[in-house]
């Protein structure tokens, strides 16, 4: 019989709506429980969205030996922390993005997977999606010519007062929050660390940027450009360009299960249709393949520290005003 994973939300984090369905839909996994840092709000929580267990306490849900799966939905500045202990506790965590504030604590992390043997994974729903696949396969079938450029951008208007995302001490700022992904995108499209970063902020009330633009020089002359912000309208896109061609995508890093794609060559623009599926499902399943079927989680260790590793190259660069080897 398939085993099915029981999964405990830590926290009751606004993004752990976009998991129920896919938790409540996969034959794989059970949504059993919720924890929150008040008895009161995780059973009101429970209620509302009719999971079965509520914890008074994170530390309460890591000991329920029922849990077999976290997701830790929590601030930025408590992925190392709350993601290292559940770990310890014996479960395997799927952890939001970014993995952590530091490379001393992703180190950490990566160290407390391995010993456990438990698996260890970064959010980064889109990565997953039918269209992210598509995007890589048309690059890596040349189609572009040689990759010279990528751009890209991830803003939107942050107007929840008092929330951690403008805070710098809890890996506040833009870069962090939505930043990350043009970043990702771009570091995947090309398949390599970047050699250099350069980066400018305007700094936020409260320490975190509130615009980041960036730039990254990789191996082999290609570049790439980002910017990302909460003080202006939502936007996204990413655009690849090569010495043969030019793929937009309109929507990279949120794609709809039906999305079109737009290649241009020779002056002549062809819109690709990609099917994919719920978003958010992708995560799920595997997850699901990484603790039943041994399977490298899709999103490796290494990407994410390589993420994290650019952010703090970026901000850096944007203190010091100077370009930032890596
Ligand atoms: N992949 C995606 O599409 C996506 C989208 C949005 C966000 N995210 C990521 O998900 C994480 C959570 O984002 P969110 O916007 O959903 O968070 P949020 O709504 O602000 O909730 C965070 C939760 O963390 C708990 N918490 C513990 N200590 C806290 C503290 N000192 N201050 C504030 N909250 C604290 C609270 O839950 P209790 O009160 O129940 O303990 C709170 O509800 C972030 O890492 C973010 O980057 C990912």
């Amino acid at each position: 019989m398939q085993k099915i994973l029981n999964w405990g939300l830590l926290s009751t984090a606004r993004i752990n709506r976009a998991l129920m369905k896919p938790l409540n839909a996969s034959k794989r996994t059970r949504l059993l429980a919720v924890a929150s840092r008040s008895l009161d709000s995780a059973q009101a929580y429970a209620r509302e969205h009719k999971i079965p267990r509520a914890h008074g306490s994170y530390e309460d849900l890591l000991a329920n030996p029922d849990i077999d799966v976290i997701y830790n939905s929590l601030p930025n500045h408590l992925h190392a922390e709350w993601t290292i202990k559940a770990l310890r506790a014996g479960k395997h965590v799927l952890c939001e993005k970014p993995l952590a504030l530091t490379l001393d604590e992703v180190d950490a992390m990566i160290s407390a997977s391995k010993e456990t043997g438990k698996v260890l994974a970064e959010a980064f729903m889109y990565r997953h999606h039918a269209q992210t696949l598509k995007v890589k396969e048309i690059v890596d079938s040349g189609e572009l010519g040689k990759i010279q450029l990528i751009k890209g951008a991830f803003s939107f208007s942050l107007t929840r007062e008092g929330n951690y995302r403008f805070y710098k001490e809890m890996g506040g700022g833009s870069i962090w929050d939505v930043g990350c992904y043009p970043i990702s995108f771009a570091r995947m499209v090309v398949g390599e660390e970047p050699l250099e970063v350069f980066g400018w902020q305007v700094t936020g009330q409260e320490g975190g940027d509130d615009s980041f633009f960036g730039q990254m020089r990789f191996r082999g002359e290609i570049y790439a450009q980002f910017d990302s912000g909460f003080k202006s309208p939502f936007r996204t896109y990413i655009e690849i360009v090569g010495t043969q061609g030019v793929l937009y995508i309109p929507f990279p890093f949120k794609p709809e299960i039906k999305n079109e794609i737009i290649l241009t060559r020779d002056g002549k623009e062809q819109k690709i249709r990609v099917k994919g599926q719920e978003l958010y499902l992708g995560e799920v399943e595997d997850m699901c393949d990484a603790v039943l079927n041994n399977q490298l989680p899709r999103v490796s260790l290494e990407d994410s520290r390589g993420n994290v590793k650019a952010i703090l190259a970026f901000l850096e660069s944007a203190e010091t005003g100077k370009a930032v080897k890596i």
